[in-house]
């Protein structure tokens, strides 16, 4: 099938889809129903990432510090995922979008396991929208364990930012141009650490349960209008030149040679 789609310029978009809870207990009602609501916004903004060209969508959903909280809770949390991919599973083959999960998912029960890992491996091939969810997900446990894995196969190699990359379970969706945060707090809460190292960030006040595909666009077309630098001051640079260039000029800009020019 011919892509006749126009592709995003935000190609990697991350969304910490927060403020279930509040949202419920606002409404009286228990944490949970925020949860079971907000789910059903994910297959909206799955859509209209799809719609918009965006490369890879890359959704928080549980992190490794989420398992602190009552276990009534975190059932529900993965009684959601379960839900999510039996839902969705077909629209996700018909629509040639690739799923994956981040995370590790090994403590879950052994059903939802089973369920995920052939949604995996049934769309593995698929060239669509890259979509992942983050669960049991923890951004320094993925680069400890990238880390721990990259010393071993690579003893005694030079390592390079490009060799670490292809160690993180995002390694083919690139770093992260858009990160969105719903609910009103302002911090990344150890989402994708490494992969955000230049990412645009958003925050919005809704909270996830009435976060709309409409909002999702609005953004996106805001924050295409910002200007990204990456540390130069020229234009008319693409991000793959300014790496290479900032890596020719590390002798030139070394702190002898500058307290001698200047
Ligand atoms: C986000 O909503 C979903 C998860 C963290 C699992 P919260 O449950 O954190 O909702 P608030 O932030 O307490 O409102
Ligand atoms: C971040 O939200 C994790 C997810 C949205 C899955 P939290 O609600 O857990 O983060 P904190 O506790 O406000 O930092
Ligand atoms: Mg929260």
């Amino acid at each position: 099938v011919l892509n006749l789609k126009e592709q995003s310029p935000l190609k990697h978009i991350a969304v910490i889809m927060d403020g279930n809870g509040r949202w419920a207990q606002q409404r009286h009602r228990p944490r949970v129903w925020g949860h079971i609501r907000g789910a059903h916004v994910v297959s909206e903004i799955v859509e209209a990432a799809d719609e918009a060209g965006v490369s890879a969508l890359t959704l928080y959903a549980f992190s490794t510090e989420n398992w602190s909280r009552p276990v009534s809770e975190v059932k529900v949390l993965f009684a959601l995922l379960k839900k999510f991919v039996q839902r969705e599973r077909n629209k996700i083959i018909r629509n040639q979008v690739r799923f994956r999960v981040i995370g590790d998912i090994t403590h879950l029960p052994a059903e939802t396991q089973k369920l995920v890992t052939q949604l995996e491996q049934d769309t593995s091939h698929h060239c669509g929208l890259k979509l992942t969810f983050a669960f049991s997900y923890g951004g320094r446990d993925e680069i400890l364990k990238a880390f721990q894995k990259m010393a071993l196969e690579n003893k005694n190699d030079h390592i390079t930012e490009e060799m670490f990359n292809q160690y993180l379970m995002t390694h083919d969706c690139g770093d992260v141009d858009l990160l969105i945060r719903t609910g009103g707090e302002m911090r990344v809460s150890n989402f994708l650490l490494w992969q955000l190292a230049y990412a645009e960030l958003y925050f919005s006040k809704t909270q996830w349960p009435d976060f709309t595909s409409e909002e999702f666009k609005n953004i996106l077309s805001e924050v295409s209008k910002r200007q990204r630098r990456f540390g130069f001051i020229q234009e008319g640079f693409a991000p793959k030149d300014i790496v290479r260039k900032s890596h020719e000029h590390k002798d030139y800009l070394s702190l002898e040679t500058h307290s001698e020019r200047f």
